[in-house]
C-alpha cells in the first residue's frame, strides 16, 4: 500500500516519527512536506496529498497540523476526499467502516506517537462495510456545488 504523507510545522515531527515506522513495516511512503520546522500553511499540504490521492498516486493519505482542524477543512474541500480526524482507534475504525474515509488526519499537538501509531494501524487494516455506508458516502459526494 502506497501513503502520502503530509504535514505543517506543528505536525512534522510526528510525521517524522510515523513515516518512520511505516516505512520499517514496508508501506511505501510519498512524503510531501514539510521537510522542517519554519512556519508553513496547511493548506498547501492538504492540497498535495488530496491529489496523490485523487490522481492515483497513492491508495491512503495522512495528514498532520497542530490540532489536524485546519488539515480536515482544507482536504474535504475537494469532493471524493474523506479526511477524517481521529483521536482515538475507535474513531479510525468507523471512520473506515462507515465513512470510507481516504485521508487519516492526525493532531500532532494533541496525540502521542504511540497513539498516532495505533489510530494509523487501525485506519490503515479497516476495510470499508459498503451496504448501507455506500449510499450515504455518495449522497455525501452529492452535496455542495
Ligand atoms: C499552526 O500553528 C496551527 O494553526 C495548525 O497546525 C493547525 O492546528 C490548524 O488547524
Amino acid at each position: 500500500m502506497r501513503i502520502s504523507m503530509g504535514s505543517d510545522h506543528a505536525g512534522y515531527e510526528l510525521k517524522e516519527k510515523l513515516k518512520k515506522m511505516l516505512e520499517n513495516e514496508g508501506y511505501e511512503i510519498l512524503d510531501r512536506g514539510c521537510y522542517g520546522e519554519e512556519s508553513v500553511d496547511y493548506p498547501d499540504y492538504a492540497k498535495l496529498v488530496s491529489e496523490d490521492i485523487l490522481n492515483g498516486l497513492a491508495d491512503r493519505g495522512i495528514l498532520i497540523c497542530g490540532t489536524g482542524i485546519g488539515m480536515s477543512m482544507s482536504a474535504n474541500k475537494y469532493k471524493k476526499i474523506r479526511a477524517a480526524l481521529c483521536l482515538y482507534p475507535k474513531m479510525a475504525e468507523l471512520a473506515r467502516k462507515h465513512n470510507d474515509a481516504n485521508i487519516l488526519v492526525l493532531g500532532g499537538r494533541l496525540i502521542s506517537p504511540a497513539m498516532a501509531k495505533w489510530i494509523t494501524d487501525t485506519f490503515l487494516k479497516t476495510r470499508f462495510e459498503g451496504g448501507r455506508h455506500a449510499k450515504r458516502v455518495r449522497k455525501m459526494e452529492s452535496l455542495g456545488g
